[in-house]
């Protein structure tokens, strides 16, 4: 339970806002408002606003990541983007497994394991997203459910590599709804989460892990959920977009 085992790491998912010369705008205003943070900090923007992030983040404390990934290196894949296309780029890390892509995308436990594979043979370092919708929570099966989905998202994946893996626990119900989980729900959640990743790597690997909590978090909420002793983190949606919503998330995780 030792939080100096492992890094804080505070992420902006844009999800698709932004043209590529309004990221330009918002990443100016960030640039000044997050220097000298006390955590890591990413903004995993649209694909299309990449070339301009890497290019405006270079030389600051920002890391640039994208939102998804396809698992296949090359071919006929109509629309979708290679691991080795954003490394080129420039980019460091990729979201996985976000709930909004497992909804309207028919992501799977199984293709989440295979692009966070893709990403880290690639040489990123992946977000990889679990959490359980509120009919999963109702039912009880919220532990479990989270359990299921780090297992399959890991499968295959190595101790050495783990040291390029977050998880970012975001209950489905918490998005974009303003209904954050309380600290004490997120707390349980990670906790539970770091147990599975000791059993799969052992407890040094688990303690080193940083596990972000993510869902209607915001200026008023985070010092209180970063406070947990399993939270790591945050992956941060709406107020991601706000360059002084997202610098005071920063400032608290930076406490
Ligand atoms: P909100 O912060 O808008 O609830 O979104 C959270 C999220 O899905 C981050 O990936």
């Amino acid at each position: 339970m030792d939080k100096a085992k492992r890094r804080t790491v505070i992420a902006g998912n844009w999800k698709m806002n932004k043209t590529a010369r309004q990221a330009a705008e918002l990443i100016d205003a960030l640039i000044p408002a997050v220097q000298g943070a006390g955590c890591d900090v990413v903004i995993c923007t649209p694909f299309t606003s990449l070339p301009a992030a890497v290019e405006k983040c270079k030389g600051t404390n920002i890391h640039v990541g994208a939102q998804n990934v396809h698992f296949e290196a090359n071919g006929a894949y109509t629309g979708e983007i290679s691991a080795e296309m954003l490394t080129d780029l420039g980019v460091e890390y990729v979201i996985t497994g976000h709930s909004e892509r497992r909804q309207y995308f028919a992501e799977t436990d199984e293709t989440v394991n295979k692009r966070t594979r893709a990403a880290l043979a690639a040489g990123l370092q992946v977000i990889v997203c679990v959490g359980e919708s509120l009919t999963q929570r109702e039912q009880g099966v919220t532990e479990e459910l989270v359990r299921l989905q780090v297992k399959i998202a890991l499968q295959g994946v190595s101790a050495q590599e783990m040291q390029r893996v977050i998880i970012a626990y975001e209950p489905v119900w918490a998005i974009g709804t303003g209904r954050t989980a309380t600290a004490d729900q997120a707390q349980e959640v990670c906790a539970a989460i770091r147990r599975v990743l000791a059993e799969l790597y052992g407890q040094d690997v688990a303690d080193a892990t940083t596990i972000q909590y993510g869902g209607s978090m915001n200026a008023g909420n985070a010092d209180e959920l970063l406070a947990k002793a399993d939270v790591d983190g945050g992956l941060i949606g709406g107020a991601s977009l706000k360059a002084d919503a997202f610098a005071a998330i920063v400032a608290a995780a930076g406490k």
